[in-house]
């Protein structure tokens, strides 16, 4: 299956991009020739928006079936810094601001790779809130802690919370909330099931002061 998801995300990859710059290609022609039919516009910017769905779909999963996906020994610490860096560029053009609080130095031997892919998940989604709800002063913040031999990575935003109704089903795989070519609806359902498998832990999510609270709980000593 692994395997598999691999190979599309792989083979589809090029494809999407060459629709793209197809599409790009006639509407330069179409202006060339002095042609305005916004019809024939608003097809363009369909094809558009759907390729732009399917990598982001892609780019949902990508990270889960990179080359490195087996167990190592690793800081929780440079497992989060590794997912900010990801991220780091595009919260600063929306002027999001990212702060951490881990002192401590906690070490766990898992799937680095998926956790730090996780994460990204994650801050996507606040990130994406926060520009959805147009927040001033936008922040992020993770946190984490060592509860009972479980270890939480715990992410704040102050994107204002959600509601119960989407709670209950966000974690459902395809539910989205966003427009067609913005979300794929997998990254809580993808996040969550390899969180349950691989970690043998689980991701809670509920709202505090001004956003939500994601948290991803696992046992400290890893049972697989
Ligand atoms: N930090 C957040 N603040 C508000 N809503 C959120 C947050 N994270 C997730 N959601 C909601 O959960 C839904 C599902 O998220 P996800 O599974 O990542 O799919 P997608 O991001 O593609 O929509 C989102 O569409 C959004 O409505
Ligand atoms: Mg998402």
């Amino acid at each position: 299956m692994k395997e598999m998801l691999d190979n599309i995300a792989h083979q589809w990859r090029q494809p999407l991009a060459q629709i793209n710059s197809t599409v790009g290609a006639i509407d330069k022609l179409l202006y060339d020739k002095n042609v305005h039919d916004p019809l024939l516009e608003e097809k363009l910017q369909e094809i558009e928006a759907l390729t732009k769905y399917m990598s982001n779909t892609i780019d949902d999963f990508k990270g889960y079936f990179a080359n490195n996906n087996s167990k190592a020994k690793v800081f929780l610490r440079d497992v989060v810094e590794q997912s900010i860096a990801i991220v780091r560029a595009n919260l600063e053009e929306n002027q999001i601001a990212i702060e951490t609080k881990m002192d401590a130095n906690y070490e766990c031997e898992c799937y680095a790779n998926e956790l730090k892919q996780i994460i990204v998940v994650l801050f996507n989604n606040a990130k994406d809130a926060l520009l959805d709800r147009n927040v001033y002063q936008a922040n992020i913040e993770v946190e984490i802690a060592l509860n009972d031999g479980e270890y939480a990575i715990n992410i704040y935003d102050n994107a204002g919370g959600i509601s119960k109704s989407v709670r209950e089903k966000m974690f459902e795989p395809y539910y989205t909330t966003k427009h067609k070519s913005q979300g794929s609806g997998l990254g809580l359902y993808m996040s969550r099931k390899i969180i349950r498998e691989r970690f043998h832990g689980e991701i809670n999510v509920s709202n505090v002061n001004k956003g939500s609270r994601f948290s991803i709980v696992f046992p400290k000593e890893n049972l697989s």
